[in-house]
């Protein structure tokens, strides 16, 4: 039993999906949370005991660095945000290249170095960083720049994991399958015929389903919790990179 009381976390792309189910689990294991995301309005729904929200956009650097005041009190740091590009190396371009590495690796990084000054001091830490088993896991077709940035993700989380291991701070990758949540609907929707494209999204993995945000925030909590876990990638994925 993972036990967060008296930790606060702070989860960006907090409003929906993964990063919403995982502020409900860490809320559920005793921590404080800091709920952020740009989606304000969802963000409001989040209110209760223990759950404080706060608009941030982690494309923004100067957003992030006014956010000093939540960034420094940060115990627990899951870096949840980010985007999803379809297409082979031939079907993106440099723009869409820019604009993933900017959200799914350079904000990252950044909110990384929000948070370490404090956590090192209190000489604790756990950052979490999304990553997806397309990446250096797995080769998935027409994920070129997503898997592009999700391999940078690993690299970036063993990086920091390699350097702070000595000081107190952990810092571990999820590397999630296909999970159902609003902006993989999206993704389908977009496809033109969802139920078909779903059927396809379910049929790649192997455990017969696709996973529920619910079941990684589990593994948000574990890794939050788990004292002698770090610099590791793990994969949650219902069989897909068997
Ligand atoms: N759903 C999947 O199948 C899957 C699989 C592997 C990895 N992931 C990763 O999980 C993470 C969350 O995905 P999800 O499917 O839960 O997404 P989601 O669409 O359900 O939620 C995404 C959230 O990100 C917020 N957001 C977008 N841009 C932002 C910004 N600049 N700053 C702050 N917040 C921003 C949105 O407002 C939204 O609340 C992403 O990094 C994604 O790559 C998802």
């Amino acid at each position: 039993m993972i036990d967060l009381s008296g930790r606060t976390a702070l989860v960006t792309a907090a409003a929906h999906g993964i990063g919403r189910a995982s502020v409900l689990a860490l809320v559920e294991a005793g921590a404080h949370v800091i709920a952020t995301d740009i989606d304000e309005r969802s963000l409001a729904e989040l209110q209760g005991e223990r759950i404080e929200t706060a608009r941030l956009d982690v494309l923004d650097r100067d957003a992030i660095d006014a956010a000093s005041a939540l960034t420094a009190r940060a115990d627990i740091l899951f870096n949840c945000a980010g985007v999803v590009h379809g297409g082979t190396v031939l079907e993106a371009s440099d723009e869409d290249l820019d604009f993933a590495y900017a959200l799914n690796v350079k904000a990252m990084t950044r909110m990384v170095r929000a948070v370490l000054p404090g956590m090192i001091a209190r000489r604790e830490g756990a950052i979490i960083n999304m990553a997806s088993v397309a990446s250096s896991v797995k080769g998935v077709p027409n994920r070129f720049v997503y898997g592009v940035t999700k391999a940078a993700v690993i690299g970036l989380t063993k990086a920091v994991a390699a350097d702070h291991v000595g000081q107190g701070v952990r810092c571990n990758a999820i590397c999630p399958g296909t999970v159902d949540t609003p902006s993989l609907n999206a993704r389908l929707a977009a496809q033109g015929d969802y139920d078909t494209t779903r059927a396809a999204f379910v049929a790649r993995q192997p455990i017969g389903r696709l996973g529920r945000a619910e079941e990684i925030a589990d593994l948000v909590v574990y890794l939050a919790g788990a004292t002698y876990t770090t610099g590791q990638i793990h994969n949650i994925d219902g069989g897909w990179s068997i």
